[in-house]
């Protein structure tokens, strides 16, 4: 890999950036983190600059500079999440875990740290664990939070988990619903839309309870493959999210019914989402 070219392309770049991601997957895969050394050594290796090394490394979440625990632990303390409080569970979590923002406990099972927003203000405090989003967090639920972390996120019990919660949706281009009540999952409408990959052109039911993965396809998407998801009704494609926090693929676009954004990340298997709800009224 060259150095960073001004006179680059904006594929050649989008083309580097990606090669580079990929690079640091696997360097975070193999230690938990992104050792210095190891990317002095894929600096020597693709002669990519150490500019856009740490410029990568730095800009998504998924990676860490820092070893980190088996669970990171984000505390809101945005705006929103502030005045209601977030500072008190921010200390709780300090008190319980017996670390400092930033940290990672002795015996590597949980890295905390602040953000300045998550995107979901109107349901702060908000705190995230390994990507399964909390509202409302009081100081008094702090503990059981953290033990439900030790136990397992993956297993929800969407009837009784505070983590899932129902949204409603519309396309962001024609404003029709994609809710279809007909292909219920948990127990609630699905979010229905179109979803292409590899040569393959099939509907995907999603479930609209937020922190829920549960999703049914008429063809089978394998881990990890990125998909172009469109709407059923005008088919324009769910576009214009950005880029996933998480793995770096295209983040898909609704609009939530009251108010709000919600965008899910086109990477299968992946848990990168994003709300917004300032405002909104919950399905
Ligand atoms: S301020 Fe906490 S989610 Fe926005």
């Amino acid at each position: 890999m060259k150095p960073s070219a001004h006179t680059d392309s904006k594929p050649q770049q989008q083309a580097r950036a990606g090669s580079l991601i990929a690079a640091l997957e696997e360097i975070q895969a193999r230690h938990g983190y992104l050792p210095q050394k190891a990317l002095l050594e894929l600096h020597k290796r693709t002669g990519a600059s150490l500019v856009d090394i740490y410029g990568v490394a730095t800009f998504y979440r998924a990676f860490s500079l820092k070893p980190r625990g088996k669970h990171l632990v984000s505390v809101c303390l945005g705006t929103a999440c502030h005045v209601n409080r977030a500072p008190v569970v921010a200390r709780e979590v300090e008190r319980l875990l017996d670390i400092k923002a930033g940290d990672t406990t002795n015996d590597r099972e949980f890295t905390l740290e602040t953000v300045n927003c998550l995107g979901a203000c109107a349901l702060g405090p908000v705190v995230v664990v390994d990507g399964h989003y909390f509202p409302a967090v009081s100081p008094a639920k702090v503990s059981e939070i953290l033990q439900s972390s030790r136990d397992g996120l993956n297993n929800v019990t969407v009837e009784t988990d505070q983590r899932v919660f129902p949204l409603a949706v519309a396309c962001a281009r024609c404003n029709h619903s994609l809710m279809d009540p007909t292909h219920p999952i948990d127990g609630h409408p699905s979010i229905r839309v179109t979803a292409a990959f590899d040569s393959k052109h099939g509907w995907v039911a999603l479930s609209c309870l937020y922190g829920s993965y549960n999703v049914d396809n008429e063809y089978e998407i394998p881990e990890d493959v990125v998909v172009n998801m469109f709407c059923p009704h005008c088919h324009a494609e769910l576009l214009g999210g950005g880029t996933c926090l998480e793995c770096g693929a295209p983040m898909v676009p609704m609009i939530v019914r009251g108010g709000g954004i919600v965008q899910i990340c086109s990477r299968r298997g992946c848990r990168g989402h994003m709300l917004d709800v300032s405002g909104a009224i919950f399905a």
